[in-house]
């Protein structure tokens, strides 16, 4: 798909069979990162070909490892052994906010300038966030203007490990300080109130450098600790299938009475499947099952059909379902009676505004939407007319938008569709798999333009 693509979709009448979805983004970055830092080498299969982990895996060669691709998903990393070089060129991040908080954490250490630079989208998210607790550790790091915004200007300087509470549930930030850490003199902590996507903790410990992690006397949070100086050693990695990318598919699935779709070599890490807890308070039956927890949890997922009804997702479960709230909302259209999305400020500096982009979208399909500045209430139970929305260059509302279009009369056109490539490049092929429309052939029903 090239960036100006269209997606034109029309009501499903079934859906079902099985599928396997491309490699999760979170852990395409961090083994590819992880690996590169490490010393040895690493085989990485199941390595998402989107964009956004493509922009890593390019910054990193030009910071000197040396990464065979051989294929689309399946890497050879050979590490540096923590020495990365410095790089020729600024070093582009695309629209990854994972990429660019991830490494400016790595290079706030490295003993060379660098330069972090994204598209229009990520040059207008918060950076302040990993600023400041990079400044504390010591770090010569400035962005645009009071936000901090990208590009990033950074001076490698010799960190020292802070304690660090976080202002924000975010696993991006908390994997800039911890990997800041890694090179910081001392311990670093990191303490959650919220628990946000512990990858990083998981993969530390896979590429053998555990971190220690202590519970909050409240049970809720955690806090992480480093160790300055602390080595990663390779070791092969298989990234299962992102769960946020079956989200679509879940949801689909899990609110079309009759459908009965298997999704297999799914990542089924606890910290990223909260959207099965809410699609089990809103009436839909799932059938989840675990096969392998040795590092990332791994396993299928069987969902049935069924009208569905509204639920209230808020407070500490927001986190845990982050990337699935579009989609959420499109359930909560379909469902009956409300659904309301509260403390989700976070939403509002993600890709896009989500919040303002899904309101605006749900309207255009004829639904009521009340928007809160944390988040929105859908006024379900309408049925839903075919309209033509645009994306907002954000990949999960480009989808989130054709799903809807799957449950609405007539037919459906989302406008600049090449965003879905930063995280699912196969996501048109995939929904061909799953889906049997009304009449006629398959490609009449579904068409992306460039
Ligand atoms: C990610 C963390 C989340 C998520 C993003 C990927 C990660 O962002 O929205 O898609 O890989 O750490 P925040 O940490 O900013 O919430």
């Amino acid at each position: 798909m090239s960036r100006s693509s269209s997606l034109t979709v029309r009501q499903v009448r079934h859906i079902g069979g099985e599928i396997t979805v491309p490699g999760d983004k979170s852990l395409s970055h961090r083994a590819v990162l992880f690996s590169a830092l490490a010393d040895g080498t690493t085989s990485i299969t199941g390595f998402l070909p989107g964009e956004d982990c493509i922009c890593t895996m390019r910054a990193l060669q030009a910071m000197g490892s040396v990464i065979e691709v051989h294929s689309k998903t399946s890497l050879l990393v050979h590490g540096t052994a923590g020495k990365l070089q410095p790089p020729l060129e600024p070093l582009d991040c695309g629209n990854s906010g994972t990429a660019m908080r991830l490494m400016a954490g790595i290079l706030a250490a490295q003993l060379f300038k660098s330069r972090l630079i994204g598209d229009a989208s990520l040059s207008g998210r918060p950076m302040k966030r990993i600023v400041d607790p990079l400044r504390l550790m010591g770090a010569k790091i400035s962005g645009q203007g009071e936000k901090h915004t990208a590009p990033l200007e950074i001076e490698g300087a010799s960190l020292k490990g802070i304690d660090y509470t976080l202002p924000v549930a975010s696993a991006q930030l908390k994997s800039c300080i911890l990997l800041a850490g890694l090179f910081a003199n001392g311990t670093t902590s990191v303490t959650e109130k919220t628990p946000s996507r512990d990858h990083t903790e998981r993969l530390l410990a896979h590429f053998h450098a555990p971190p220690v992690i202590d519970l909050n006397p409240d049970g809720k949070g955690k806090t992480i600790r480093v160790r300055g100086g602390a080595r990663l050693h390779g070791r092969d990695f298989s990234v299962p299938g992102d769960f946020s990318s079956a989200a679509f598919w879940i949801v689909a699935a899990a609110m079309l009475p009759g459908a009965d779709l298997t999704i297999t070599n799914l990542g089924m890490n606890g910290t990223r499947t909260g959207l099965l807890s809410v699609l089990l308070r809103m009436g839909a039956h799932l059938h989840e099952n675990i096969s392998d927890s040795s590092c990332e949890p791994v396993g299928s997922l069987r969902v049935f059909g069924r009208q569905l009804r509204g639920t209230r997702i808020a407070g500490a479960e927001i986190a845990n379902v982050i990337d699935e709230l579009p989609i959420i909302a499109v359930a909560g259209a379909l469902a009956e009676g409300d659904t309301e999305i509260r403390d989700a400020h976070e939403l509002r500096v993600k890709e896009t505004d989500r919040i303002a982009a899904m309101a605006t979208n749900l309207r255009a399909f004829g639904v009521t939407v009340t928007e809160h500045e944390d988040g929105m209430t859908i006024h379900g139970g309408t049925k839903p007319t075919g309209a033509k929305v645009g994306s907002y260059g954000d990949h999960r509302i480009a989808m989130a938008s054709a799903i809807l279009g799957l449950f609405s009369k007539g037919e459906t056109t989302i406008e600049d569709t090449g965003c879905i490539a930063t995280s699912y490049p196969t996501f048109q092929e995939d929904l061909l798999k799953i889906a049997y429309f009304q009449e006629g052939g398959l490609a009449s029903l579904l068409s992306a333009r460039s």
